[in-house]
């Protein structure tokens, strides 16, 4: 039996910071485990130029705890008013790895989304020319369209048009949830890939509402039912270079999460990868593990594969934290439901 494996430094392809005094309180616990992250830029307001990046690259930079090598990548959100010189600047100096898109409305601080498809084209064709990757938030926002179906009728109404469109653009289909995305991504041409969070992994729609409802279990877009989490499992174990480690770790004050309108999102940061190796080892793919937290997001992205490594033992049920303390307040860690027995040592 495995109970030690070493792989090269993870990397989080879609990770929430936010700035200020929470940024400083999250910002140690992707450190620690992660060598790079693409930061996604849904502030208030949102990181919308590639100056807006470069200064909160830097304030990342600043906080970050003495020693620790933390790249952060950084991304501009995509607006109707997007200005593709910009964002051919900012790439070319490698200001930014990738643009955002949010849907309006589909989720936290998503108010300056895209609404007409139309007038973002000729910055996806200027991204298309320089291979500058968009993230996509692949969720209709219509009020008629069930929640659960948000991701299934993205991919036809929106992402299969916009792929068809800008045929050369490069996608990354963020936190994917259903099997209709893991089978659009398999069998689409190799410029599409999609990240996988923790949580997507672990849950299902019944740990959320079953017995009442878990507010730090909400996030967007949504659990789905068991079936699709399976598919979603196998998807990130099986060898697949399409699929790569995206956590989503989207920290809230405890205080936003416990409320009668919950904000969405699961702080999973400080435990991903113990989680996930929980995930291979159950499905006998703990070998696969580096490829899906190391290997298949760098290679997409272009970027070099880390030289340096991390160890994972496996030991008793480890004692998990409740929650982070950061200068908005505390933050809960999200409780994967059961217990978590390796460690990065
Ligand atoms: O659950 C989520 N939280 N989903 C998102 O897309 C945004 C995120 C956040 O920023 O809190
Ligand atoms: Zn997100």
């Amino acid at each position: 039996m495995t109970t030690r494996l070493t792989i090269r430094t993870p990397d989080d392809w879609h990770l929430h910071l936010r700035d200020g005094a929470m940024m400083e309180g999250v910002l140690p616990h992707s450190a620690r485990h992660f060598g790079r992250a693409i930061i996604m830029p849904n502030l208030v307001p949102p990181v919308v130029t590639g100056d807006q990046a470069a200064a909160y690259r830097d304030r990342i930079l600043a906080a970050l705890p003495e020693g620790e090598s933390f790249e952060p990548l950084m991304t501009l959100y995509l607006t109707e008013a997007t200005n593709a010189e910009d964002v051919r600047r900012a790439a070319e100096s490698e200001i930014i790895r990738a643009v955002k898109l949010y849907p309006a409305g589909a989720t936290t601080n998503s108010d300056s989304g895209v609404r007409d498809f139309d007038k973002v084209r000729g910055v996806l064709e200027t991204m298309a020319e320089i291979g500058l990757p968009l993230c996509v938030h692949g969720e209709v926002t219509d009020a008629d369209i069930d929640i659960f179906d948000r991701e299934a009728v993205f991919i036809e109404r929106v992402l299969d048009p916009i792929r068809r469109t800008t045929p050369g653009l490069r996608v990354v289909m963020e936190h994917i949830t259903t099997y209709h995305a893991e089978q659009y991504v398999r069998s689409a041409e190799e410029n599409l890939a999609a990240t996988i969070t923790v949580q997507h992994l672990m849950l299902d729609r019944n740990d959320m509402l079953v017995g009442g409802m878990r507010p730090h279990y909400y996030c967007l877009p949504i659990l789905k039912r068991r079936e699709h989490r399976e598919t979603l499992v196998r998807a990130a174990t099986d060898g697949s270079d399409r699929f790569f480690l995206g956590t989503d770790s989207a920290p809230h004050p405890t205080h936003k999460k416990e409320a009668e309108c919950c904000a969405a999102g699961c702080f999973t940061a400080p435990i991903a990868l113990s989680c996930l190796a929980e995930v291979f080892e159950a499905a006998g793919a703990l070998d696969k593990l580096e490829k899906f937290v190391s290997q298949n997001g760098a290679a997409f992205y272009g970027l070099p594969q880390h030289t340096s490594e991390i160890t994972l033992e496996k030991g008793a049920p480890l004692e998990l934290p409740n929650f982070v303390e950061t200068g908005s307040g505390p933050v809960t860690v999200f409780d994967p439901g059961q217990p978590l027995h390796w460690r990065v040592v």
